[in-house]
């Protein structure tokens, strides 16, 4: 697989003592991390901890490869109806291991494959115009809710809903499918009340860490991706992922350089990939580390306000956008590098003579060139003494996807560890989807009505 955790640059000798990690600093956590260890394992083995199963479910998987043949065989566009982690592994891995224009292609351009739209927002207008883009009788949609109860995606179901009922006939029904708990929520019982096809999200899988259950991998299979490959990148990978030294496990050490760079007041985490395929990932790693990490409260109840915060940006394009700010800024970033060692095909940069200044380029490759950049930033920051790691992978590959995403999602688990805090949980969005219900006149919250008015300041300072 050969997924390579470059550190050197994190490290004091490469970037200076004041925010560059010393051996010894390593070293004196390891009692911690294998503490932390132990507890995952045991937790694991208990079954308390699900996600880790997921690369070697392979009956599932290869029973959601053929229902994903199914709706390709009978659709041209396939929407997911969803949002946080019920979205963003898939859009993340779509846009990794298709091609880049997948749905601007023509269908046999794209192997007969249907068109992927993630629709993860409630703007009307992106709403709006992605169903005036499709043919009903030829669209189905995943509607896909672990709790079975946000209102993003109730609220995009019910209009998706009535959209497909009132041009399709009795056969509506069939133009969507149910991806939720096996047991609660109120998607499970419409499924088997009016007859909805459905999938099971397995209990205990939440949603940042779920894009291996049908969340994920149905939509994936339906367009082409090879899940089962994906799987084995992440079996394959997970011997590294379960060893106890944090030295010989580069989930364990990646985390534990990012909580030693925290501690240093290095509170911001930037991922940077240098592939247009690979964008979408800092994106689902984004949502996987905040609401993972930033806490309140630690795992022993004192007030804690936890959490790195995490950015994304894109190689080469943010170098004319963020790099400035993280060469000459304040020293609170971390930049980590992804970078895929083959980016599959090449192109070569022809004569022009009429520029002689850009001879330098002729019969250089764009890949020699991206991949330049990318090692001239690493280099820039370490000299302006600016932490950065490098994690590279052979090719965008299925299974070497896999094994990355299955790397960060073992990785945010022990940070959980080392931060002291619940990595499952993510109670600081409830208050905001209460203030929501009350705002939309939802039974029960007349009360959180009055408390918003209480804290509704209204726009009682406004500049036109
Ligand atoms: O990671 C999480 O748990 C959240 O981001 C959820 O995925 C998100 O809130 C959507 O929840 P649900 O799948 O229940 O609709």
């Amino acid at each position: 697989m050969g997924i390579r955790l470059d550190y050197t640059n994190m490290m004091a000798d490469a970037v200076g003592e004041e925010y560059g990690i010393t051996d010894e600093e390593l070293a004196s956590l390891r009692p911690r991390a294998e503490e932390i260890h132990r507890r995952l394992d045991r937790q694991r083995k208990e079954g308390k901890l699900p996600f880790y199963d997921l690369p070697f479910d392979r009956q599932a998987a290869a029973g959601i490869m053929t229902a994903g043949e199914e709706l390709a065989e009978r659709f041209d566009n396939l929407v997911v109806l969803g949002i946080g982690g019920s979205a963003l592994g898939t859009s993340a891995l779509f846009r990794a291991l298709c091609p880049l224009h997948h749905n601007l292609r023509r269908p046999a351009e794209r192997g007969g494959r249907p068109r992927l739209f993630v629709l993860d927002n409630v703007d009307p207008a992106g709403f709006g115009e992605t169903l005036d883009l499709l043919d009903p009788q030829r669209t189905v949609f995943l509607v896909i809710s672990k709790s079975g109860s946000t209102v993003e995606t109730s609220c995009q179901f019910m209009i998706a809903r009535q959209w497909v009922q009132s041009r399709v006939a009795e056969s509506w029904r069939q133009h969507f499918i149910l991806i939720t708990d096996p047991r609660s929520g109120n998607l499970r019982p419409l499924a088997e009340k009016e007859g909805f096809r459905s999938f099971a999200i397995p209990p205990g899988v939440g949603g940042r860490f779920s894009v291996f259950t049908p969340v994920g991998l149905l939509p994936l299979a339906a367009v082409g991706i090879d899940i089962e490959a994906l799987l084995a990148g992440a079996g394959e990978i997970s011997e590294k992922l379960y060893r106890r030294d944090i030295m010989a496990n580069p989930a364990y050490l990646n985390a534990s350089l990012q909580y030693l760079a925290d501690r240093k007041g290095l509170h911001i985490s930037v991922m940077m990939p240098y592939s247009d395929r690979l964008r979408d990932v800092s994106d689902w790693y984004r949502q996987l580390w905040a609401e993972s990490l930033g806490k309140k409260f630690s795992l022993d109840g004192e007030t804690v306000h936890a959490g790195p915060t995490p950015v994304k940006a894109l190689g080469t394009t943010d170098q004319h956008s963020q790099v400035q700010l993280y060469m000459e800024g304040p020293f609170d970033k971390v930049v980590t590098f992804v970078v895929p060692e083959d980016y599959g095909s090449d192109l070569t940069v022809p004569p022009f003579p009429q520029v002689p200044a850009l001879s330098y380029l002729e019969g250089r490759t764009m890949g020699e060139l991206i991949r330049s950049e990318q090692q001239a930033t690493a280099v820039a920051l370490t000299k302006n003494g600016r932490p950065n790691c490098t994690i590279s992978l052979p090719a965008v590959t299925a299974e070497a996807v896999g094994a990355l995403i299955y790397l960060f999602e073992v990785q945010t688990l022990f940070a959980g560890g080392l931060w002291n805090v619940d990595p499952l949980d993510q109670p600081g969005v409830e208050e905001g989807k209460e203030f929501t219900y009350a705002l939309m006149g939802r039974e029960g919250f007349e009360e959180k009505r009055h408390e918003f008015e209480r804290w509704h300041h209204g726009a009682r300072r406004c500049l036109e």
